[in-house]
């Protein structure tokens, strides 16, 4: 199993807070901040490689010790940075996280060095992209850079999945050829119009999502599970319960589990039930990819009391 990702790759700086801040107002976190590796598609990345493909990640840091840590975090799960570049112009890319009570968060996010990543980047990956079964990308870096990663995707016959995060704020006129497409709810009502808030919504969502060309649409509803529609085709696979600390993060787990499992050729109600399980239990675990779940704990977690439960 080969995947590549094409995306950002940040350093987070997390606080806890009581409630996340108003308009002209300062909050006071609880203890220590935090200092961790992100960035979607590093995370997205992380978790793929925990689910046991082999990864090759694209994408652009600057020449900056967070840059430097990035990368050794990377390779120590076994992720190859070959083709993450170091550009002397840009800061690496950094996160501010907020966490409340609930494990919930709010993030901003400076993008430094993702800006850069380019379309030529992409080109020069061409090889790399064509020997992966799938190609994993997000909203974190330049809009044309995705669009061309696309495009080369489509060209060399390797799988494409886009994850619409951060939501797009535009058109994405990519999704003709992209095959599977994994909004959460905020992403999906930004591109729909339509709040994927009870069955109906959902099904409407889907729908319009689908008429622009993706093959199949993951709807991503947290605590309600996920709304998995193909042409003709629709299902609910349920949420697992679980006493969230942190979820930051969790969708890319959620990204990285559905890649892999889909390259191990799983059907993709099953493939999405597994990327359930590793995600619900992510955010039992502070940081974005502190502790990520491996294969194995996973299928155990999803067998288990109380990864069954939904
Ligand atoms: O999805 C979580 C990630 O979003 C964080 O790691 C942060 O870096 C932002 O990119």
């Amino acid at each position: 199993m080969r995947i590549a990702v094409i995306g950002s790759i940040n350093t987070d700086l997390s606080i806890q807070v009581p409630h996340f801040p108003q308009r002209n107002e300062t909050v006071v976190g609880h203890g220590d901040y935090v200092i961790s590796q992100g960035g979607k598609g590093a995370n997205q990345a992380a978790a793929a490689a925990a689910a046991g493909a082999a990864v090759y990640m694209i994408g652009c840091i600057g020449r900056d010790d967070f840059g430097g840590r990035a990368i050794e975090d990377l390779q120590s799960m076994g992720v190859d940075c070959g083709a993450v570049r170091r550009d002397p112009d840009h800061a690496t890319g950094l996160a501010a996280i907020y966490i409340d009570p609930a494990g919930d968060n709010c993030i901003t996010v400076a993008p430094g060095a993702n800006a850069a990543l380019s379309p030529a980047d992409v080109r020069a990956a061409r090889d790399l992209i064509a020997a992966c079964e799938i190609v994993m990308l997000q909203l974190e870096v330049p809009y044309e850079t995705i669009d061309e990663a696309v495009r080369v995707a489509s060209e060399v016959g390797t799988t494409v999945m886009l994850d619409p995060a951060p939501a797009p704020g535009r058109r994405l006129s990519c999704l003709a050829q992209v095959d599977v497409l994994t909004p959460n709810e905020v992403e999906a009502a930004e591109m729909t119009g339509i709040s994927p808030d009870s069955p109906q919504a959902c099904t409407a969502v889907a729908e319009r999502l689908l008429a622009e060309g993706p093959r199949h649409v993951i709807l991503t509803l947290g605590a309600r599970g996920c709304f998995v529609a193909s042409p003709g085709q629709q299902a609910l696979v349920p949420a697992r319960v679980v006493q969230a600390i942190d979820t930051t993060g969790a969708g890319d787990v959620f990204s990285g589990y559905l890649a892999c499992a889909l390259a191990r050729s799983l059907e993709m109600t099953e493939a999405v039930s597994i990327a359930v399980a590793a995600s619900a239990l992510s955010v039992t675990r502070a940081g974005a990819r502190a502790s990520l779940p491996h294969w194995d704990e996973v299928l155990a977690f999803r067998s288990s009391e109380d990864g069954r439960r939904g």
